[in-house]
């Protein structure tokens, strides 16, 4: 009986790579590591689960409910993405002549089997001659990957460090049998690209945006509230607490000690997990996406009367290296709980602004919707006394960034 063995597809790619590594003959072995690193340090970041099936399959049953109910039409409407480069022509063609049924869940089983949806990963098992969905877990590229749309919306290649601001986590988990119908509404009540990462801890339910794990080399304050001085902190957090991942995490200012399983399956892989984000750049602002001349005054007004710069400081434009800042500095406060309230530090680090022109909505909460709503908001809630333009050019130089 063929069963699609997964770690094995993971060990086969593994090995060519390292192969494709000895061909491109790098002659400096420092190099060379750095590269298997970072290729080591991409696979986990797509395709590991660290075990979380055990969340996702034995307690939130979703490989039922994706087997029976989530055709590849309602996976792509929920904001999930295949990946194009992992479809064989066949595929390619069957999609593009409509003869691969995409209103059928038998296809998002295959699509699994291909390790062609983004984010997710599952076992399949031919059973009676027919491919079944036997386990199911999410990788890390589940939030923080997307697709370029170059083949159809939501099919294309893969841009790792993207967040999936389409995506909605919480749709998704409130498809588990699993769930009562309190804990279903709360989680529908999130909306796409939010995802709260405490709720299952202190119990509120204040989603954030899903940011960007991209453009984050030589900041060492981590998440919206600078919790860790490394992206691991983080990256161990989500796995263990999130993902549902076999492993440990533990912070003593939260205070939170969690041990999933017996085993660890997340500790020896954050190095290489680290290291491939922190290769992730902020992509630049496409040719043509913003006015020049603008944005050249925009500069001025950032430097100067809008005192952005006094915390949007140096080349990732944050001062987060030298210090956090109270809830009032965001503009999305007040709130109430308050999101800082909830994290290790209480506070806010200033948002690192490269790339921001790709994520779209703004503030840890989604609350501004563009980059005008931000320049807006700055210049009213501080009283900066700019005028129209100088907002407008504002805006326009924060498209540059
Ligand atoms: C269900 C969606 C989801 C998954 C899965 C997920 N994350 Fe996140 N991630 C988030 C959210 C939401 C935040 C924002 C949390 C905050 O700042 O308080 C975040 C924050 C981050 C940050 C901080 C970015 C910054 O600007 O400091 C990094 C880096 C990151 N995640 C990487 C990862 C990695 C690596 C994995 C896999 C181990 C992962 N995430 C899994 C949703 C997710
Ligand atoms: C006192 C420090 C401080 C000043 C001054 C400041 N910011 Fe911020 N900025 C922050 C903090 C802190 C955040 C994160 C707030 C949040 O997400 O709730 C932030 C977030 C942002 C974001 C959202 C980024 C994202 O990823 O969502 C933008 C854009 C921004 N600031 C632009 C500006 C501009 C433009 C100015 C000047 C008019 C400015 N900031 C002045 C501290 C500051």
């Amino acid at each position: 009986m063929p069963i699609l063995n997964v770690s094995a597809l993971q060990a086969a790619r593994l090995a060519a790579m390292a192969l494709a590594l000895t061909a491109c003959g790098g002659s400096d072995n420092d190099t060379q590591d750095n590269h298997l690193l970072l290729e080591q340090g991409q696979q986990i970041f797509r395709y590991d689960t660290f075990g979380d099936e055990a969340k996702w399959s034995d307690t939130l049953r979703m490989h039922e409910v994706i087997e029976t109910a989530v055709d590849p039409t309602t996976a792509l409407a929920v904001g999930l993405k295949v990946d194009a480069e992992a479809l064989p022509p066949a595929v390619v063609e069957g999609i593009r002549n409509g003869t691969v049924d995409l209103r059928s869940p038998a296809t998002t089983v295959a699509l699994l089997k291909l390790d062609a949806v983004v984010g997710l990963k599952g076992r399949i098992e031919t059973v009676n001659g027919v491919d079944r969905l036997t386990r199911l877990g999410v990788t890390c590229a589940l939030c923080h990957s997307t697709v370029d749309n170059s083949f159809a919306p939501g099919i294309g290649k893969r841009l790792d460090g993207w967040a999936n601001r389409d995506l909605n986590p919480g749709a998704i988990i409130a498809l588990s049998p699993a769930l009562d119908a309190a804990t279903k509404a709360v989680f529908n009540s999130w909306g796409k690209g939010r995802y709260d990462p405490r709720f299952n801890i202190d119990g509120f339910s204040k989603p954030v945006v899903i940011p960007p794990a991209y453009g984050l080399a030589g900041i060492h304050r981590i998440t919206f509230t600078g919790d860790g001085e490394d992206v691991a902190y983080w990256n161990r957090y989500v796995g263990v607490t999130q993902m549902g991942g076999q492993g440990s995490f533990s912070d003593p200012r939260l205070p939170l000690n969690i041990t999933n399983g017996t085993q660890d399956l997340i500790s020896s892989k954050l190095a290489a997990l680290q290291a491939y984000q922190l290769s992730l750049q902020a992509p630049p602002a496409p040719a043509g996406s913003f006015d020049v001349a603008a944005a050249g005054r925009g500069k001025l007004v950032f430097d100067g009367a809008g005192r952005c710069v006094t915390c949007h400081a140096g080349p990732a434009f944050t001062d987060a290296n030298s210090l956090l800042h109270p809830p009032a500095d965001s503009m999305a406060e007040p709130e109430a709980p308050s999101y800082a309230a909830r994290s290790a530090t209480g506070q806010y680090r200033t948002s690192p602004l490269r790339g921001v022109w790709q994520h779209a909505p703004y503030f840890h909460d989604g609350s501004a919707a563009t980059l005008s709503d931000v320049a807006n908001r700055y210049n009213t809630r501080l009283g900066l006394g700019l005028s129209a333009q100088d907002v407008a050019d504002l805006a326009e130089y924060l498209k540059s960034l």
